[in-house]
């Protein structure tokens, strides 16, 4: 296999992409991108609005494209929005020396973590967010389930996540 190069952190809302991600990119020296946050610093508004202003449609495609553009870099880790890695085939056609790590998380735990940031969890800003949560999760885990590694974040600090995608990076 080809020489890791970039890391790609896949999963759902409040699996700690943007918690981990950072870490990770220090313990190997690399950049840390983050693919909502761009989105939001392109086009001045947070993904609650855009999601609102251009539907989620035009989100998709905007979050698709800045996502093509950081993989196209080496010496980074990328977080991705938990739709990104839930299109098909998505994982499958990652450019080469490009490891995938999906962040698993009970809808449980995903709610209770998105809570702190509202403003960019449209999906799950609904009368009742963990039924929200179970159902999409259901339709798409197969699809983070085609990612290199899986780390269960549930019961984890960020320390012991981080440690062990190093890992994983270090033994691929
Ligand atoms: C989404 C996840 C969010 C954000 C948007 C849609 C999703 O990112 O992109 O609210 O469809 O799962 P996080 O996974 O960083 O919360």
């Amino acid at each position: 296999m080809t020489a890791p190069r970039r890391i790609v952190l896949v999963g759902f809302m409040g699996s700690g992409k943007s918690t981990v991600g950072p870490r990770v990119a220090e313990a190997l020296e690399w950049i840390f991108l983050d693919v909502d946050h761009e989105v939001e610093a392109r086009n001045g508004a947070s993904v609650a609005e855009l999601f609102e202003r251009k539907g989620q449609a035009w989100f998709r495609g905007a979050e698709a494209e800045v996502a093509r553009e950081f993989l196209e870099r080496d010496g980074v880790v990328v977080a991705t929005g938990g739709g990104w890695g839930a299109a098909d085939g998505r994982l499958d056609t990652v450019p080469p020396g490009t490891v995938s790590v999906w962040l698993k998380v009970s809808p449980e735990v995903a709610v209770r973590r998105a809570r702190s940031q509202p403003g960019q969890r449209p999906l799950l800003a609904v009368d009742d967010p963990l039924e929200a949560a179970r159902a999409l999760l259901l339709r798409r885990e197969a699809r983070y389930a085609r990612a290199d590694h899986t780390v269960d974040t549930t019961d984890r600090s960020p320390d012991d996540v981080t440690r062990r995608i190093v890992e994983a990076i270090r033994s691929s």
